[in-house]
């Protein structure tokens, strides 16, 4: 069971998770098959495998196996979302489905363009005509962009610093928007930290395809042979150790905010469209993350000191405040944790999910 839920809360409850194969997304699953919900996932594989919803399968208590439904298709074809439709009532959207890797959008702003933002009005679109008005929208704390005091708080003025972070900024914008014009709709918008960490089984986690972007994917490669070393973009950051701080929350604590934003939905018909951060309020060190994954797995990581990224900002976290008062849901995991359930994952898997 998810640890803040019980198999009740999802009883008769049917809900469409978008981009469920993904590394949130089946974390995200897992937890809601686990609190009785049916589940049906829409995903397009871009960034995935189907393996994935096989494992959520297989880690599932058996009595809720067959509340699992996959279905493969592109949000960006209205007759693939259509056809979602017309298996199911749904009772709410958890929409996970987006690119996410910054280099790739400002090379190909298009693609990021037409795949997260035609996607998502597709998806309102025919929600709208299902008479289904509920959704949980994953956004990303990097709508506060470069952030002039820290922590940040949700009501901190927005900004985007690359195509990928735009689309963020315009999909709440237009959430807003979309609940404005029509009162029936219930919005949250989750505002993603820095996820990272596994599933503590080592059946489910992150398993980006080619190299990857973020950092605990790249030093969990680093760690088992796939890559020499670790470049440290920047260590002459106005920060303890001059490397970068962000704030690191474990994917499962992550994905029980969402399932606490769900029961949200469903209970305060005043939540209009509202957005809460999901971090943990703590700050960590590129080098400090390196160390406790050093320290997790006993694996030495080499490091390089390189330029700084374009873009990245000194210091990031989340303040979690209004989650904690709102949702009634707090980050229970640290780094250690994190740490360690990388680390189980990445030994368990250290191709991912497909061996070549
Ligand atoms: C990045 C994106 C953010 C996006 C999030 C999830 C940027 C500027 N931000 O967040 O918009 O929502 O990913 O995809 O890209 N680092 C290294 N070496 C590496 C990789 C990262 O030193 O090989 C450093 C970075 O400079 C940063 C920290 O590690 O200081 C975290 O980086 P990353 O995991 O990419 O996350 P963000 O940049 O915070």
């Amino acid at each position: 069971m998810g640890s803040q839920g019980q198999p009740e809360e999802g009883f008769n409850k049917c809900i469409l998770v978008t981009g469920g194969a993904g590394f949130i997304g089946s974390h995200t699953v897992l937890q809601l098959l686990e609190d009785g919900y049916e589940v049906y996932i829409i995903d397009n594989l871009d960034n995935s495998v189907e393996e994935a919803v096989n494992r959520v399968r297989d880690l599932v208590d058996q009595r809720f196996r067959q509340n699992l439904h996959f279905f493969l298709g592109d949000l960006c074809k209205k007759e693939d979302i259509e056809k979602v439709f017309s298996l199911a009532k749904f009772d709410a959207v958890i929409h996970f489905a987006g690119l996410k890797a910054v280099g790739e959008s400002v090379a190909n702003p298009f693609r990021y363009y037409k795949n997260n933002l035609v996607g998502t009005l597709n998806l309102y679109e025919i929600m709208a005509k299902h008479g289904c008005k509920k959704m949980v929208f994953s956004s990303s704390a990097t709508v506060y962009g470069q952030p002039k005091v820290i922590p940040c708080v949700e009501d901190f003025q927005l900004s985007a610093m690359n195509p990928y972070g735009r689309t963020k900024l315009f999909l709440e914008e237009i959430a807003r928007d979309v609940y404005q014009a029509d009162p029936d709709w219930r919005i949250i918008l989750l505002r993603y930290f820095n996820p990272v960490g596994a599933h503590p089984s080592g059946q489910i986690g992150e398993d980006p395809k080619g190299i990857p972007n973020n950092l605990m994917p790249f030093i969990q490669q680093v760690a088992v042979g796939r890559q020499p070393e670790l470049n440290v973009y920047g260590n002459d950051y106005p920060t303890k150790d001059g490397t970068a701080v962000r704030d690191y929350i474990h994917v499962v604590d992550l994905a029980d905010g969402h399932i606490s934003a769900l029961q949200k939905l469903f209970k305060a018909s005043d939540i209009g469209c509202t957005a809460y951060n999901l971090g943990t309020g703590c700050g960590t060190s590129v080098l400090e993350m390196v160390a406790a994954f050093e320290k997790a797995s006993g694996k030495n990581i080499p490091v390089k000191f390189c330029p700084r990224r374009p873009g990245d900002a000194t210091a990031v976290y989340a303040s979690t405040e209004k989650a904690e008062h709102e949702l009634g849901w707090k980050a229970k995991y640290g780094i250690e944790e994190m740490c360690r359930d990388q680390w189980n994952w990445a030994r368990q898997n250290p191709w991912g999910y497909i061996s070549p």
